[in-house]
């Protein structure tokens, strides 16, 4: 058998500190350290205290990542790391890291997209992707339905949101419930206890609307409404039926997601669908996904919960993809770049 490169991956773009240790398409390790606690009482990520954690989690997470996967940085036969999109301070953090560790190891540099990475993963845990495959990106950072014939070269944009990304709404109306940030998980959570009984807006589904922006979504309209619709309750000094309104505007965002992408893999003729990001972590998403999968013949593949978050070990499976398809490595000079467009995989 021939050599299976061994790649670090580092992750820097939002508040996870990630390494991940691949050796060819297998997962060693995969090693994080976050600094959400630090943001909760600002209700979103600080820039400055990000990367800030960063730099001081950096050397600890990649020992952690040594260790687990049980190899020596000399070992190591490519470094790669999220050159964008992101946090521009953050980012840094993680693409000066990797300049030094391909330079102290004398070993090619792979900068690159973070989206790409989150659609990569995907390969340590279910195998090589189908290509083309279709890709749902739902995170608190974005939204994005990507066209993928290959995911280590070329990636198009099918549609993205116009405004609030979904995990982004998910926090925004956890607030307005009086639940913790970040809002996902316990929406979800109190979601399982309540009832669909609110028939809140479903952004970009009607009409012009959907002329226009076809794959494309909205959900702050729907944030807006379901803030009305809890104000009016408060008003008259009537109790807010919390887990019914959580079921109901999870229902919401999830509907939409699922409708548009399965509409995607139709007009293009793809007959597989990737989620991933964080909200893919949601239990209602995965349920309602798999059931308008089946429906319409598409296979659904979705990694597991700690693969669809932020991670090391996506930045280090795109890296190995890149060793393994003799995709040109970057030139050390790359610059970290917060608005990395995903049609550029590679820096
Ligand atoms: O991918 P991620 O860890 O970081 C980026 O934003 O890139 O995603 C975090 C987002 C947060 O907005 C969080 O509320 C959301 O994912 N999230 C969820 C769930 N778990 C995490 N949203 C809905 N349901 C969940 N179970
Ligand atoms: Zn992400």
């Amino acid at each position: 058998m021939t050599h299976q490169p061994l790649v670090l991956g580092i992750e820097t773009s939002c508040d996870e500190t990630g390494i991940g240790i691949v050796r060819g398409e297998t997962l060693l390790a995969d090693a994080i350290a976050s600094s959400v606690d630090e943001h909760a009482r600002f209700g979103g990520v600080v820039p400055e205290v990000a990367s800030r954690a960063h730099l001081e989690a950096m050397i600890p997470t990649l020992e952690r990542a040594c260790t687990t996967a049980g190899v020596r940085l000399s070992d190591v036969d490519a470094v790669s790391v999220t050159a964008g999109p992101g946090l521009a301070g953050a980012l840094m953090v993680g693409v000066a890291a990797a300049k030094s560790l391909a330079v102290a190891l004398g070993v090619p540099i792979y900068g690159v997209n973070h989206l790409a990475a989150h659609v990569a993963v995907d390969i340590v845990e279910h195998g090589p992707l189908p290509e083309p495959t279709m890709a749902l990106l739902v995170s608190g950072g974005h939204s994005s339905l990507l066209l993928v014939p290959d995911v280590t070269a070329d990636i198009a944009s099918l549609g993205s949101t116009i405004d609030d990304a979904a995990g982004e709404a998910f926090d925004k109306v956890a607030r307005v419930l009086g639940l913790p940030f970040p809002g996902g998980p316990h929406i979800d959570r109190m979601a399982s206890q309540g009832e669909v009984t609110i028939d809140f807006p479903r952004g970009l589904t009607q009409g012009r609307d959907l002329e226009r922006h076809r794959f494309d979504f909205s959900f702050s309209g729907l944030k807006t409404a379901v803030n009305r619709w809890v104000e009016l309750r408060q008003r008259s000094g009537e109790e807010v039926p919390v887990a019914d309104v959580a079921a109901s505007f999870q229902e919401a965002v999830v509907d939409v997601l699922t409708k548009k992408a399965v509409a995607a893999c139709r007009a293009q003729g793809v007959e597989h669908l990737q989620i991933g990001g964080g909200v893919a972590a949601n239990s209602r998403l995965r349920a309602l996904a798999q059931e308008r999968c089946d429906a319409a013949g598409i296979e659904l593949r979705v990694p597991r919960p700690g693969l669809c978050t932020d991670n090391g070990a996506m930045v280090a499976a795109l890296g190995a993809q890149m060793v393994l398809r003799g995709r040109t490595p970057s030139d050390l000079s790359i610059p970290a770049d917060s608005s990395m467009p995903v049609t550029e995989v590679l820096a």
